[in-house]
């Protein structure tokens, strides 16, 4: 099993570096996360975003699987079927472990509802209920995938947790929560219908790796927002790193085979929280209109600075990283000298990030040439400006992780995979 994961704040272009690779394997596994997720793919004329469903959706020979470390909006997910089943994709490709959690309609309320009660600390969330279906799944008063199978189970479940969470909501979100008894007929309803995708999560996959088959495992978000290792509390509410992948999939850590971290040429993030590169200025409103940086499920405009060598090293080592795939490289284009973040102030080693939540740092930067040819046509290392290969060869060493692949554009084809050895280009490293 090889492991596909964001090293930043999400966004990284996970979904379109899936879809690339999707081809070689035969199972692309979700790990983690929920529809807080969305992964756009652009393939010729046709653009998915993803929110749920791994993004080999459009390779047509992969198996898609939503592993038992996800929370699955049983609604959400039908959708995102009908829309796939519109664009010609076979939905039965697609299963759900039986492990699974589900997002109830409480769960958006309760993430309403502790927004609000954060004030101006509040998190941004995708208000999607993430968060607290996590919660409900440690508190041990979660409703899986597997549960639907039993409406005697779905009711009592349901009934216990509702009368729990409706108690503490305040009184308008309270209205404005549907009743117990429609929110169970909706589930109902839902189960039914995905019947026919759930599997037994752990039978399925180590079936597929029993009998040789290769699984991708994608991972979702970034990195700096993992729960234990991200910039706390501004983080989503599981493990994104790659250990997340074995405990989302239920896979010991020895079938992992590689550890592909998916970087930006630059760094992006949505919601609040510490970003030490973040520019707030005319600078980081270049690179958000360039890249077209603004949020794929909360259409937000993503906060938006310069490539964080501190945190991508931080990344690296809580992730195990074999190699790196370059995104959005063409965005740097006719950007005056692109800075890149070789550390920060207030020491010289990695940051313990949540001691520095709340404060602004200052950092240290590196200036680079910058370059003023559009790149989206270049599909050799060599097709690039020197100015733009002396910037990958840069955050390559800075990372100690050879660059593997470097993606030029949105669309599948955009992207540069020979990075062998060539003269002056001797290595990425
Ligand atoms: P993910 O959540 O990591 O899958 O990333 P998103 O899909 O949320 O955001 C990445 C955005 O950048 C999407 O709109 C992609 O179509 C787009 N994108 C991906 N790779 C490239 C690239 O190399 N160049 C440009 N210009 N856009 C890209
Ligand atoms: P992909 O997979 C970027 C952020 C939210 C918020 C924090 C917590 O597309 O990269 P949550 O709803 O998870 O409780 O929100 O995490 N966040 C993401 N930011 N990309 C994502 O997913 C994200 N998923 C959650 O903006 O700051
Ligand atoms: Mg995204």
């Amino acid at each position: 099993m090889d492991v596909v994961l964001g090293i930043q704040w999400g966004d990284e272009g996970k979904g379109r570096v899936v879809d690339l690779y999707a081809e070689s394997y035969d199972v692309v596994a979700r790990f983690g996360g929920g529809d807080n997720a969305g992964h756009t793919l652009r393939v010729a004329d046709r653009t998915v975003a993803l929110r749920i469903v791994p993004s080999g959706a459009l390779q047509p020979n992969c198996t898609l699987f939503i592993g038992g470390g996800t929370v699955v909006s049983l609604e959400g997910l039908l959708g995102e079927l009908a829309a796939l089943r519109e664009l010609g994709v076979a939905d039965e490709r697609v299963l759900v472990s039986d492990r699974a959690h589900v997002v109830l309609p409480y769960h958006v309320a309760v993430d309403g509802a502790a927004e609000r009660a954060r004030g101006s600390r509040a998190i941004g969330t995708t208000g999607r209920g993430i968060g607290p279906a996590y919660t409900d799944k440690t508190a041990r008063l979660g409703l899986t995938v597997g549960d639907l199978r039993d409406p005697a189970v779905v009711r009592e479940r349901i009934r216990s947790a509702y009368a729990i969470h409706a108690a503490r909501l305040p009184a308008d979100l309270r209205d404005a929560l549907a009743p117990e008894a429609e929110i169970v007929a909706r589930v109902l309803d839902a189960a039914e219908r995905l019947q026919p995708h759930v599997v037994d999560g752990v039978e399925y996959l180590h079936g597929v790796l029993e009998r040789g088959g290769r699984v991708l495992a994608e991972g979702a978000q970034g990195t700096l927002l993992d729960l234990g290792y991200g910039t706390y509390p501004y983080v989503t509410s599981s493990h994104t790193v790659a250990g997340g992948a074995c405990t989302g999939l239920g896979i010991g850590p020895s079938a992992v085979r590689r550890v592909i971290g998916i970087a930006k040429a630059y760094c992006t993030r949505v919601g609040a929280g510490p970003f030490p590169s973040e520019l707030p200025d005319e600078r980081g409103a270049l690179l958000r209109n360039r890249g077209g940086e603004f949020g794929t499920v909360t259409g937000r405009p993503r906060r938006c600075g310069w490539f964080d060598g501190v945190a991508a090293r931080y990344a690296r080592r809580l992730n195990g990283l074999d190699a790196i795939v370059l995104t959005k490289l063409d965005v740097l284009s006719g950007i005056p000298s692109p800075e890149i973040v070789t550390a920060y102030r207030i020491g010289a080693h990695d940051v313990p990030f949540s001691a520095c939540a709340d404060e602004r740092l200052e950092v240290v930067t590196e200036r680079c040439e910058g370059w003023a040819e559009e790149l989206c046509a270049a599909r050799a290392f060599t097709d690039l400006p020197p100015a733009a290969r002396r910037y990958v060869r840069r955050l390559s060493e800075i990372l100690g992780v050879p660059v593997e692949a470097v993606s030029v554009g949105p669309e599948r084809t955009q992207v540069i995979r020979d990075l062998r050895p060539s003269g002056e280009d001797a290595s990425t490293r």
